[in-house]
């Protein structure tokens, strides 16, 4: 019996192999599947994919094999797409083709294909549409965004000026105050800096970007089923996205015992109000399991982005004094040193805007993007990607093009300025992908980005314990959102 067993295994796998090859040269040979490194059953590009640094390892398969190339995540079919042209003809071009969310293992054991980001068709469009309306509603409402982050980054310079110029790492000061700014959007208030229950929930957000970094959970995404009864920090953060759940859970409770039907304090009384208008429609989207996971969408997404620009923000500062003065010395002179930041100044300060811009630029903050995949099978340039294939739109290839970005691996805040000091805009500036699943919250995160961190240093000045020149400030790698190195700064009061 043994022996038979032995070749049977043998003969099934070698069959296999030549099945999935044949099928594999067939689609991509007859320029069907745009090609790609030879993938094998079950571990697909595994062997070939450094999983530690999957950007890296994708750019260096874009220079043997182009703008559009297949790669196998296990045994996850992914069509990359690399470099400006590809991306836009993809996101702008053929948008509607292009506007379903991929599988990533990781989150779909997360999400569920719940909510905003995870979600597609008919739910996505709905749950989209109400978040946009309604961030954009209680921009306009009592108090305005812009006030919330206003008052928001004046606790933050409390909060700074209490660290009495000792050294410290900003992280979690920094995840707070943005944290803040969304909640007070979401849940109708901010969260005081000493809330102990608050706080785990801010400490649980950046130990799962962290564990999100950990080569088990990137191994997550490759073989989910194995990876399920493996223990490791993949299953430490399906827990702590548990702890997420529970407290947005229990702040629906509260909400739901004091709705006032006529007056929608935030997101979440909106959405508890649009599921009681469409009780009898049975194609609606709102119910409460899409309004946990879009809130959480909301505060994840709205968290963890901004506060960790404003922290690759805050150590490329350390490294650049000399940028650092420009930016005080237009502080100075537009807003002066009596008044809060406000948007009007922007358009008054294209040094500051391009150093913001060249920040984002430069971070490379979601690398890949956030995965694609096609709603129906597409005809793109001389290849058909078959319907529900993963695709990854590669922003890095975009943001650091050296055709419009010449050095691009350098920090030059002239990548966003003419020769006459104005500033300048990219169609290469694209952080916040492009397209009908472009960023629910760009114009949150960039008034966020630019009162905050204006806010900061019109207050102080930045100083590193070490010496500038040992300053690192290339990103840790990461499949999700590259994270500066840990570091530690003082703040000077001017
Ligand atoms: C610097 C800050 C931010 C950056 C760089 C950023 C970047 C991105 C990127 C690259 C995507 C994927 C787009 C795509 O699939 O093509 C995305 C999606 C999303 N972002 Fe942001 N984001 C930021 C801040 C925020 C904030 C503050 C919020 C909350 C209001 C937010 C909410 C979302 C949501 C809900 C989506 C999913 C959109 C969809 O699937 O339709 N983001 N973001």
């Amino acid at each position: 019996m043994e022996p038979l067993g032995a070749t049977t295994v043998f003969f099934v796998i070698c069959v296999s192999c030549l099945l999935f090859l044949s099928a594999w040269r067939k689609l991509s040979g007859s320029g069907k599947l745009p090609p790609g490194p030879v993938a094998f059953p079950i571990i697909g590009n595994t062997l070939q994919l450094n999983k530690r640094n999957l950007p890296q390892s994708i750019h260096e398969l874009s220079v043997k094999y182009g703008p559009i190339f297949t790669i196998y995540l296990g045994s996850l079919r992914v069509v990359v797409l690399y470099g400006q042209e590809a991306v836009k003809e993809a996101l702008i071009d053929q948008g509607d083709e292009f506007s379903g969310r991929g599988k990533l293992a990781l989150a779909d054991k997360l999400a569920k294909g719940t909510g905003i980001i995870f979600s597609n068709g008919e739910r996505w469009k709905q749950l989209r549409r109400f978040a946009l309306t309604t961030l954009r509603n209680f921009g306009m409402g009592k108090k305005s965004v812009e006030e919330r982050i206003q008052e928001e980054a004046c606790f933050l310079v409390e909060r700074l000026r209490n660290t009495h110029e000792r050294p410290f790492d900003p992280t979690i000061p920094l995840t707070h105050a943005v944290s803040n700014i969304i909640c007070s959007i979401v849940f109708g208030d901010r969260f005081d800096y000493e809330d102990q229950k608050f706080l785990t929930l801010i400490n649980l957000t950046e130990e799962n970007n962290e564990l999100f970094r950990s080569l088990l959970a990137q191994l997550y995404n490759f073989f989910p089923t194995l990876m399920d009864y493996i223990p490791g920090p993949h299953q430490l953060l399906i827990k702590n996205s548990e702890e997420f759940k529970r407290f947005v859970l229990e702040r629906m409770k509260m909400h739901k015992e004091s709705l006032d039907l006529s007056c929608p304090r935030d997101f979440i009384d909106a959405f508890l109000i649009k599921m009681e208008q469409e009780q009898q429609n049975d194609q609606s989207e709102f119910n409460t399991e899409n309004l946990v996971r879009s809130t959480l969408d909301l505060f994840l997404a709205g968290t963890g982005t901004t506060s960790t620009t404003l922290r690759h923000g805050l150590l490329i500062l350390l490294k650049y004094p000399d940028i650092e003065e420009k930016v005080h010395e237009e502080i100075d002179h537009v807003i002066g040193r009596s008044r809060s930041p406000c948007m009007a100044d922007r358009s008054q300060m294209p040094y500051t805007d391009a150093v913001i811009h060249e920040i984002q630029r430069f971070i490379n903050l979601v690398p890949l993007n956030v995965p694609h995949a096609v709603t129906r099978d597409t005809h793109f340039r001389q290849y058909v990607i078959p319907k529900g294939t993963t695709i990854f739109p590669v922003l890095q290839s975009v943001l650091g093009d050296s055709r419009e970005f010449p050095k691009p691996e350098q920090f030059n805040p002239g990548h966003f300025l003419d020769e006459n000091g104005a500033f300048r805009k990219s169609d290469f500036f694209i952080p916040f992908s492009a397209g009908k699943r472009i960023c629910v919250g760009e114009a949150l995160a960039r008034m966020e980005l630019f009162l905050l961190l204006t806010t900061i240093l019109q207050n102080f000045t930045l100083k590193s314990p070490i010496d500038s020149k040992d300053i690192d400030i290339a990103p840790l790698p990461s499949i999700a959102v590259n994270a500066p190195k840990p570091y530690q700064l003082c703040v000077l009061p001017r």
